[in-house]
């Protein structure tokens, strides 16, 4: 574990091989009992950044990417959907960055990055993979799963882990980086309180399809990461979301 500055600085981990967990909180003096928006970072031959945290926040997340890489170094610049705290930072990236694409959904590169980016998108297909080397990733479109038309999310291959961006969202500060405790509860109290997930018909299907890859590890975007039996979990939600 490192600590990246200070106030409000920024917590590294490593929470899968090569996976790292980049944490960066939100005081409770700027939302009520705190928050925490999470990027992570996979070190491989093509380094891949999955979200970019706010624009504000940029020189947080630069140091903390230097701390485990160089930042030019990054190739690859993926997220979930398209707001702030997954891509606000990612023109400030991109020219600190030079050989790194932005990498989306088909959806949200036609509605927004192919206008918003400063470099062209590779837009991926549901199912697509792209190869960083030794780790894969698999990308899945989940529209409005939990929200924005363009929503999807990434599956790192080979360590069975699943970028699952704000799905299990749990308020406060993130500890500890990696849990096996229970999420599902306090991340439905967060859902009961803020309603940020869309009210699709299929998030049963979805869900059911993400679990179908196994994962084993959840990189939740806000909150703790998890460990144990991923495909359990992502059922669980699918009960609540859509009580049978
Ligand atoms: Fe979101
Ligand atoms: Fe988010």
């Amino acid at each position: 574990m490192a600590t990246i500055d200070q106030d409000p600085g920024a917590r590294v981990d490593e929470i899968a091989g090569g996976i790292y967990r980049i944490s960066m909180p939100l005081p409770p003096s700027a939302v009520p009992g705190g928050f925490t928006l999470n990027q992570y970072l996979i070190v491989d031959d093509e380094p891949m950044l999955i979200h970019t945290g706010p624009r504000r926040l940029f020189p947080l997340l630069r140091s903390a990417v230097a701390h485990v890489m160089p930042v030019d170094g990054l190739r690859h610049v993926a997220f979930s959907h398209f707001e702030a705290d997954e891509c606000g930072a990612l023109n400030e990236l991109l020219a600190v960055a030079p050989n790194a694409t932005p990498l989306c959904g088909r959806v949200a590169a036609m509605v927004s990055v192919e206008d918003y980016a400063d470099r062209p998108p590779r837009a991926l297909s549901d199912g697509e993979t792209v190869s960083l080397g030794s780790h894969s990733v698999r990308w899945y479109d989940t529209p409005h799963l939990p929200h924005a038309w363009e929503c999807g999310f990434l599956m790192e291959t080979s360590t069975d882990t699943l970028l699952c961006g704000d799905l299990f969202t749990q308020g406060g500060l993130g500890d500890p980086p990696l849990t096996e405790a229970d999420i599902l509860e306090p991340s439905e109290a967060f859902r009961m309180g803020m309603d940020y997930f869309s009210h699709t018909r299929h998030a049963r299907a979805m869900l059911d399809r993400l679990a179908e890859a196994k994962p084993t590890t959840l990189a939740c975007m806000h909150g703790s990461a998890w460990r144990g039996d991923g495909a359990a979990l992502l059922r669980a939600l699918a009960d609540r979301l859509d009580p049978q």
